[in-house]
């Protein structure tokens, strides 16, 4: 087993296959999978390289295609070597999100991505669709959505903050932005299909959402002297009209999105405006809460409850477990991992993508040779190091784990992908290998092969050449990594 192992992380490949042999194996693959999860089983696969002969093995086209990934990276780096690749994965969410609210990108910007994605048999695109700096999709129930949001005054979103959040028409020479039809939404679906990449479709509620009030302020609170709150990051949960909003562009996404699951945030709701507002502090009489607070719950059920009634399941972020959560919700932990063990504790299936390694808007290198980013140093190694299943989570309810790209400061498809590659290879490989698979020497050599496999496919990647000694070391601060070498334990 050892000595299999060994072999494996001898293979050019990301992520690393859970086994290869020079031999030729002389089990029966049905039978060798017979024992792994169903989901598990759609995707495994063997490869069997004999002289020139090339035999692929796999219950399902998933299998296949995974397969075929494989064939395509080893062919890319170089080598296709005797024997035999077992491979199948650890976790079913293996994903990267990406914010197209802050920064719209647009469809041939997201196709690209889902190539590389394939490549590394990632299979969930998170869609970050709508945000205060602007709604990305067409609604014909609310048009004004993005007539109104979708493009701004200001090319970064700095600009457009310290301009004051001013939105302009598609039609100004000035404006930036740009949305998704719906036509553009389902090619980009069977785009995804076609790559075994599921797009998890992001509707934010309740905070992080002045564009919906600036379409529509019925969407606001409502002062004692009839003043609307306009301008508010939050939406009005005492307002049944928020509630109609909300379920007509959810319908509209659940037509265009097979996903079986919805997005719907939940991160962050200041909740300033509700205590003031008539709407609030009825529904608040009407339920019998106490607390404010109680309305993010409020509204997160009711968002479930439709959702569900559609037969989908919801994901939020690790907030909604703070306000009452019905147990179908998906909770998905990114203020570190402790909403994430939290909800597994209470039965939540959890997607993990702490911030404190999975945030791909923060620094990958030094600061002071680094694009300006946010956040903690979080280097290759680092994303590496992460372990999604902590001590006493019980895995058979971590669905996976996500790399998240907000785009506040990324404003360019170049930068994009700079802030991508290579800490998705660190995602996938941490994602679709066995635990035991972790050496992060050795995955820094095949990640720096398989930069060069991208670059020559057209990707701009972090130059991994030029990566710092504190980086490379997966130490977060040069104290730490002073330290470290002074006892001599890195
Ligand atoms: C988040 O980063 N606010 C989910
Ligand atoms: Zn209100």
């Amino acid at each position: 087993m050892k000595l299999l192992l060994v072999l494996a992380l001898a293979l050019n490949l990301i992520p690393a296959p859970v086994r290869y042999s020079p031999e030729k194996d002389k089990t029966c693959f049905r039978k060798e999978i017979a024992s792994l999860e169903p989901w598990q089983q759609k995707e495994a696969y063997r490869i069997t390289v004999k002289g020139k002969k090339v035999k692929v093995e796999a219950v399902t086209k998933e299998g296949k295609f995974r397969a075929k990934a494989t064939l395509e990276q080893l062919k890319a780096m170089g080598e296709l070597p005797q024997g035999t690749i077992f491979d199948y994965p650890r976790f079913r969410h293996r994903g990267i999100m990406i914010d197209e609210s802050r920064s719209f990108k647009g469809k041939e910007f997201l196709k690209k991505q889902m190539d590389a994605m394939a490549l590394l048999k990632l299979n969930v695109l998170h869609i970050h669709l709508d945000d205060s700096a602007g709604w990305r999709i067409e609604s014909s129930a609310y048009p004004d959505l993005t007539a109104k949001t979708a493009w701004r005054v200001g090319r970064t979103y700095h600009e457009w903050e310290a301009g004051k959040y001013k939105f302009t028409s598609a039609d100004d020479p000035e404006g930036y932005g740009g949305c998704y039809s719906p036509a553009d939404l389902r090619e980009l679906v069977a785009y995804a299909a076609e790559h075994y990449i599921n797009i998890i479709p992001e509707i934010e509620m309740p905070g992080h959402s002045m564009e919906v009030g600036y379409a529509y302020p019925d969407v606001l609170c409502v002062l004692e002297n009839g003043k609307r709150c306009t301008g508010a990051w939050d939406l009005c949960p005492g307002s049944e009209a928020t509630f109609k909003l909300l379920e007509a562009v959810l319908k509209e996404v659940m037509d265009i999105f097979p996903s079986p699951y919805i997005h719907i945030g939940g991160d962050e709701a200041t909740m300033k405006t509700w205590p003031l507002c008539v709407n609030c502090r009825r529904r608040m009489e009407e339920e019998g809460f106490t607390d404010v607070k109680q309305l993010q719950g409020y509204l997160v059920r009711r968002i479930e409850a439709f959702v569900r009634s559609r037969g989908r399941q919801i994901i939020g972020w690790d907030e909604i477990l703070e306000t009452g959560v019905p147990e179908e919700a998906v909770v998905q932990s990114w203020r570190g991992v402790s909403g994430g063990e939290k909800a597994n504790a209470m039965g939540h299936e959890v997607v993990m993508s702490p911030n404190s390694h999975l945030y791909l808007n923060y620094y990958q290198d030094l600061i002071r040779k680094e694009p300006r980013a946010v956040g903690e140093l979080t280097s290759l190694r680092h994303v590496y190091s992460y372990e999604p299943v902590a001590e006493g989570m019980d895995e058979s309810l971590v669905l996976g784990m996500q790399g998240n790209l907000w785009c506040e400061l990324v404003p360019t498809v170049e930068h994009a992908e700079y802030m991508l590659y290579p800490r998705a290879f660190a995602i996938a490989e941490r994602a679709w290998s066995p635990a035991s698979v972790r050496d992060p020497l050795e995955f820094r050599d095949r990640a720096r092969k398989l930069v060069g496999v991208l670059r020559t496919k057209g990707y701009n990647t972090f130059d991994m050449d030029n990566e710092s000694e504190l980086a490379q070391s997966g130490y977060r601060t040069f104290d730490a990594f002073e330290k470290a070498k002074l006892q001599g334990s890195k």
